[in-house]
């Protein structure tokens, strides 16, 4: 294997996931570097963690960015800087410029706690509880400059169960972020990723099942 993939990092909030890959990196899971851990709120406790781990961990203030762009160019300019290589949205309450997707095209990875193309947007466990849907899950997708419309590129289905609350399905999705995240970043840094148009393609894959699939409520009952 060649050199580390450099990563940055954006959060908002508690950072589960970024510790995923914090974990996955210290496990030897992850061929990747964190460079950089950026955050648009100040007490956002991925912050911390990035720090405990000894990554350089900013708060980059919105308030004297005069719009949406403006703050972009600053964050894009700490990624540049810190030769940032994939761009990881782990928890990222913005919603990305034109500008800064350009300035990374395909080069920025956002999880989303739903199968996309259901449930775009934000309270989407709830959402898929309130529409009845039998499976839910997480998926790993690059960012274009709609919301949650990019390239899918990894997704884990989870059953919802009848006495499912948003907190539940919530904590059953989120074990499965853990575990794919990690892994989306890692087939892009071995390169094993190809996206032509809104397809992604890996490089070696592709798996039959043998005809498994997961129904819900399962068939046996
Ligand atoms: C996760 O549910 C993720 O799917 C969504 O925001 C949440 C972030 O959680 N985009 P955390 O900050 O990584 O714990």
């Amino acid at each position: 294997m060649g050199e580390k993939l450099n990563l940055g990092v954006l959060v908002s909030g508690r950072g589960s996931n970024l510790q995923s890959i914090i974990d996955a990196v210290e496990e030897g899971r992850l061929e990747a570097s964190l460079k950089i851990v950026l955050s648009d709120r100040e007490d956002a406790f991925g912050l911390e963690r990035a720090r405990k781990q000894g990554i350089d961990a900013e708060w980059v203030d919105p308030s004297p960015h005069a719009g949406r762009e403006d703050y972009d160019r600053a964050v894009v300019a700490k990624l540049r800087e810190a030769d940032v290589e994939l761009v990881v949205l782990a928890g990222f309450m913005r919603i990305l410029s034109p500008l800064f997707v350009e300035s990374f095209r395909n080069r920025i990875m956002n999880i989303h706690p739903a199968l996309l193309p259901s449930f775009p947007g934000l309270h989407v466990q709830q959402k898929a509880i309130d529409h009845g849907a039998r499976f839910s899950g997480c998926t790993v997708h690059f960012v274009d400059t709609g919301v949650d419309t990019g390239p899918i590129i990894i997704q884990a289905a989870v059953p919802v169960l009848d006495g499912d609350t948003e907190e539940s399905l919530s904590g059953r999705i989120l074990k499965q972020e853990h575990r794919v995240f990690p892994k989306a970043i890692q087939l892009y840094a071995e390169g094993r990723i190809r996206v032509r148009g809104r397809r992604v393609f890996i490089d070696g894959g592709e798996e039959e099942n043998g005809g498994q699939c997961l129904v819900n409520p399962p068939l046996g009952r």
